[in-house]
């Protein structure tokens, strides 16, 4: 056993650090600012220490994952892919693309087969039963290429809300980011998870959509992420998640 690592637990500016809170040197600023909690108490004395597996720790009150079986990955899904971990009939799966990593992941919520962009995988299935259920509400963004133009008026058409189906559909956001030839670029923000719900959304208003990309789940963004290419989620991005879902 090291000598960072006795039976009572491991040095809380080391955990902070391994979590991607920054150096060990800036992990130990945090701690003298008061700006650490351990199960609900402040920690300003850099001596302590805590269990990674069953502490919950806080910076500036957001949680910070101390777990190191857990992962949190931000794939960017392309076009053509079936969300699902595998298929029966061999069609090309998210499961494909994090084939070669040893956890035993699944995905949170789905994309179309057709729809690319942000998909979130992760083991903990706490974390992804409450990021996919409604009652947590986190916002997503979409953009998506549509016949133009666009009336001015139709922002307020769908943040006042539209009659599907299956019930009224309301956006949280909605504008046009860009024309060319004829077509539309918009972005959507929406907290409804319904199948398929940007495409029979901006179809019931006259603009059927022909590529769709989610661009951001809460505060995670694809940016500049490459088509099928997989990261972890930064102690950031989790921190404000793990705020959003109460964990
Ligand atoms: N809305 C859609 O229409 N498709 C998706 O994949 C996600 C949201």
């Amino acid at each position: 056993m090291s000598s960072d690592q006795p039976a009572e637990g491991i040095r809380l500016q080391k955990v902070l650090a391994s979590a991607g809170l920054g150096s060990r040197r800036a992990c130990e600023q945090l701690i003298a600012q008061g700006r650490v909690t351990v199960d609900g108490r402040g920690v300003a004395e850099l001596g302590s220490r805590v269990d990674p597996e069953t502490s919950v720790v806080r910076v500036d009150g957001k949680r910070v994952n101390l777990r190191s079986g857990q992962v949190y990955l931000a794939m960017n899904k392309p076009r053509g892919v079936l969300t699902a971990m595998s298929d029966p009939h061999g069609r090309p799966t998210v499961g494909d693309l994090v084939a070669h990593r040893s956890e035993r992941l699944f995905h949170v919520g789905r994309l179309d087969a057709e729809t690319e962009g942000l998909l979130i995988l992760t083991n903990d299935g706490e974390f992804a039963h409450r990021l996919a259920h409604p009652s947590h509400e986190v916002v997503k963004t979409y953009i998506a290429e549509v016949p133009g133009p666009v009336d001015r008026s139709l922002a307020r058409r769908l943040k006042d809300g539209i009659e599907l189906e299956d019930g009224p559909v309301r956006v949280d956001e909605f504008q046009v980011i860009g024309y060319s030839a004829g077509r539309a670029l918009v972005q959507v923000s929406l907290h409804v998870g319904r199948n398929h719900i940007v495409r029979r959304l901006l179809d019931a208003v006259g603009h059927p959509v022909d590529r769709l990309v989610r661009t951001a789940i809460g505060p995670v963004r694809l940016a500049d992420q490459r088509s099928g290419s997989i990261r972890e989620l930064t102690a950031a991005e989790l921190g404000e998640l793990y705020r959003l879902l109460d964990l």
